[in-house]
């Protein structure tokens, strides 16, 4: 951590806003009068960074910050930290009951780049607020707050903690210093490793005891197993291909004997077709058969020519039949004119008997009407009667009536009227019957004379015992050559049966020829060429037939002869081949090779290429296997190694032990390196020491001989060189990232000649440009050796600060 600007405003004795540039200085002082405001200067970096002071006693106490007459204040430090900028503010207000609170703490990752007056606002990351800005500040620094106030700033009157220190808070110091705690982790981490390695040299060991098998001796056994197999596949080769050889024989002679078998079962299925002995008895009937039924139809056929001529002869039977037809209509016709005439007659006299009744119907009608108009005028005059008057004008007459006449009372009018109706209805059904008896009296007339001209218009009449003497004649005619076609019919279905019976045998017999033909050809390609079939003349199928079969008989006496000479050449030939596939077979054995009893050579060859293949790839199982071994037992070797290892250094880190022993080194090479700044700072007198009981650091007192005695008893003065020369090893030996130290007074305890070592001893270090250094110092022999000075006075309006020098 080395500061590079710090701004404070009502922070302790400030009350105005003030802000200290360090950026361009190393080597620093801070000077002026007592009580101006140069340790709070010092304290405002520790506020900033920590939220505490070392002179206010108990860390979270921050009242102490304000001037009771102060409402609110505000520190703020630009600071690099492991080449990063950084700024961090906190600013405090007094509240109503005059507590004091943090109002607003932050810190931020700033724009190293920027320049320092715009620092604050060149953000480059906002990093932690309020409570969690102590922990950033710690994270960023590395630096607790108990390290810082220790190493890094020693604060006024406090310089001599570090040496005056109990052994177990100078360890828990070095502890933090060293980051030794990554010890524990690494103890922590040892014993997880050598574990894991543990387990791994027992799995690699379990993995060794299954390959246990793989010796030495295992391998040169399958290696000369496997050379002894290579040797025997070389010359197999050879053997297998006489088992071929054999093999080829036994073929051959399976051929020969099948081929014979197969002429004997041909030779013994030979078999004469049972028609043939009497197919030629049947040829000849059947040709005879067709022959006298071809006579029988030539005999039937003239027969039937002649009956047919006598019928023609007795020509069309149309004629003779129109001609009874004729006969028969003029019969017919006579008949009807005859009933016409007599119907005619008939119909004239019933009109002659007619015309008198209707006379005397018309006569009767007229007197009716007479009757009836004299009855009118009757009725007409006796009721003109009644109306006439004696003086009066007859009606009739027209002269005066001197008289009324008398008339009898006549007859009913009505009954006229009836006799009137009566009689017209008699005239009038006499003259329609008159009327109808005329007309059916003309029509018969008419129809009898139509008849009588049809009958005159016919031809001559024939004779009709004539006509049907010669239908009679035809009729028998055609009876007698249906009758001969018939017979001719017959006769012809005879013939074509008997020829196709012919046809028939004459097929069978081909057939026979056929059969004869084939089957001596096929015994002619089975037969040895010393005997082959007897040939074929085609004159007699019988003959032909008995010739094979007795030849049939010779060559299956024959065959059976050479079948049984067949089997005999088989056996041998398999016996041979048994015989040398056994001993091969033997051989294999000793090998290891196991095959089927029968096996083909092709199989033998198989099992001895597999064998091989097999002992090729179990010696190569068992190098594979030995050269795992090999990597295993190193495995095994590594894991135990590195298991031991990992429980030496767990056990090397057990309970702290290393810690304390490295802490324990570090405060030796710390108090050896303090020792000589001490001589140097004492002009010889003085080198620390370790107090070997108590751990507590000593001081070796050359001025008494080089006596040890406790720290606590040296002078002031004494103090504050020798913490001085601690804090200076501190800062520059032991730790990291101490890039600047902060002494708060002291000096004034030291005479002029060590004020002087001190002095070259500060300029020494500075001028390395490894740290930054500030000095708070009222001495001003020092004073005016430093190059930079700050200087700060305070008046009543609170301190203030100004750079002076360089
Ligand atoms: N919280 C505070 N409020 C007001 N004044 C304070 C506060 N703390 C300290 N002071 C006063 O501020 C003044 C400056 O104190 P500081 O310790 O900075 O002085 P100094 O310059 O270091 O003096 P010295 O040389 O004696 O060590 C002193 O008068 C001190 O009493
Ligand atoms: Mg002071």
């Amino acid at each position: 951590m080395r500061p590079l600007l710090l701004h404070l405003d009502h922070f302790g004795s400030f009350r105005e806003p003030a802000t200290v540039d360090f950026s361009d200085t190393e080597y620093f002082a801070l000077v002026g009068p007592t009580g101006a405001g140069k340790s709070t200067i010092i304290d405002a970096i520790c506020f900033a960074l920590y939220g505490t002071v070392p002179r206010w006693g108990k860390e979270n106490v921050i009242a102490h910050a304000l001037a009771p007459s102060a409402g609110s204040g505000k520190v703020a430090l630009v600071f690099e930290s492991d080449r990063r900028r950084y700024g961090v503010v906190r600013s405090l207000v007094r509240d109503a009951k005059g507590t004091v609170r943090t109002k607003e703490a932050r810190i931020d990752e700033l724009d190293p780049a920027a320049p320092l007056d715009v620092a604050y606002e060149m953000v480059l990351k906002s990093l932690a607020e309020g409570e969690h800005v102590t922990p950033e500040v710690q994270r960023v620094t590395g630096l607790e707050y108990k390290f810082f106030t220790q190493c890094v700033v020693l604060p006024q009157g406090r310089f001599a903690e570090f040496l005056h220190a109990a052994p177990r808070e100078r360890q828990d110091l070095l502890v933090q210093l060293l980051d030794a705690d990554v010890y524990e982790l690494i103890r922590q981490r040892a014993a997880r490793d050598e574990e894991a390695a543990r387990s791994a040299a027992a799995f690699a060991r379990d993995q060794l005891a299954k390959l246990a098998g793989a010796s030495d001796e295992a391998e040169r056994e399958l290696a000369d197993g496997l050379a002894a197999l290579r040797r025997l596949a070389g010359t197999l080769d050879t053997d297998l291909d006489l088992l071929r050889a054999r093999e080829a024989d036994i073929g051959r002679a399976e051929q020969e004997r099948a081929s014979v078998a197969e002429r004997q079962s041909a030779l013994a299925a030979l078999r004469m077709p049972p028609a043939v002995p009497t197919l030629a008895s049947a040829r000849r009937e059947a040709a005879d058969a067709v022959a006298a039924l071809g006579a029988e139809v030539a005999t039937l056929e003239a027969d039937e020519h002649e009956a047919f001529e006598a019928l023609a002869a007795l020509g069309d039977r149309a004629e003779p039949v129109a001609a009874l037809a004729a006969l028969d209509a003029r019969e017919r016709l006579t008949a009807q004119a005859a009933a016409a005439r007599a119907a005619a007659a008939e119909a004239a006299a019933s009109l002659e008997r007619l015309v008198p009744k209707v006379a005397e119907a018309e006569h009767a009608l007229t007197e009716a009407e007479h009757e009836r108009e004299r009855l009118r005028d009757a009725h007409a005059a006796a009721a003109l009667t009644h109306r006439l008057a004696v003086g009066e004008p007859c009606p009739l007459c027209l002269r005066p009536l001197s008289e009324l006449p008398h008339h009898e009372r006549p007859a009913d009018l009505g009954a006229a009227d009836r006799a009137l109706a009566a009689a017209r209805d008699r005239a009038g059904r006499g003259r329609a019957a008159l009327t109808k008896a005329e007309t059916s009296a003309s029509m018969l007339a008419a129809q009898a004379t139509r008849l009588d001209t049809d009958l005159a218009a016919l031809p001559a009449p024939g004779d009709r015992i004539e006509i049907e003497g010669r239908l009679a004649a035809i009729a028998k005619a055609e009876a007698l050559a249906t009758e001969a076609r018939t017979a001719v019919r017959g006769a012809r279905g005879k013939l074509e049966r008997a020829r196709a019976a012919a046809e028939q045998v004459e097929r069978q017999a081909e057939s026979a020829w056929q059969t004869l033909g084939s089957t001596r050809d096929r015994l002619l390609v089975l037969a040895p060429s010393d005997d082959p079939p007897p040939p074929l003349t085609r004159d007699d199928l019988h003959h032909a037939w008995s010739e094979l079969l007795g030849w049939r008989d010779r060559a299956a006496e024959a065959a059976r002869a050479a079948l049984t000479e067949r089997e005999r050449e088989l056996a041998q030939a398999t016996a041979r081949l048994a015989a040398e596939r056994h001993k091969l077979t033997e051989r294999l054995a000793e090998h290891g090779v196991t095959v089927p009893r029968n096996a083909t050579p092709d199989q033998l060859g198989a099992a001895v290429a597999g064998a091989v293949a097999r002992a090729d790839g179990a010696l190569e199982r068992v190098r594979e296997e030995r050269r795992r071994a090999a990597d295993l037992e190193k495995v095994v070797a590594e894991k135990e190694h590195e298991a031991k290892v990992a429980h030496e250094l767990a056990l090397r880190l057990r309970a702290n032990a290393f810690e304390r022993w490295l802490c324990a080194e570090a405060l030796a090479v710390l108090v050896a390196t303090a020792s000589e700044t001490l001589m140097e700072l004492s002009d010889g007198q003085y080198e620390l020491a370790l107090g070997e009981r108590t751990g507590d650091i000593e001081v070796i007192d050359h001025g008494e001989a080089g006596l040890r005695r406790s720290a606590r008893t040296l002078s002031g003065g004494e103090t504050f060189q020798a913490a001085l020369s601690l804090a200076l090893a501190l800062s520059g030996a032991v730790a990291r990232g101490l890039d600047s130290i902060f002494l708060d007074e002291g000096f004034g305890t030291l005479d002029p000649a060590t004020l002087d070592t001190v002095a070259t001893t500060l300029e020494r270090l500075a001028a390395g440009q490894e740290r930054m250094i500030g000095v708070v110092t009222h001495v001003p022999a020092l004073a005016d050796r430093v190059p930079a000075r700050f200087e700060v006075l305070r008046d009543a309006k609170g301190s203030h600060v100004r750079k002076v020098g360089p």
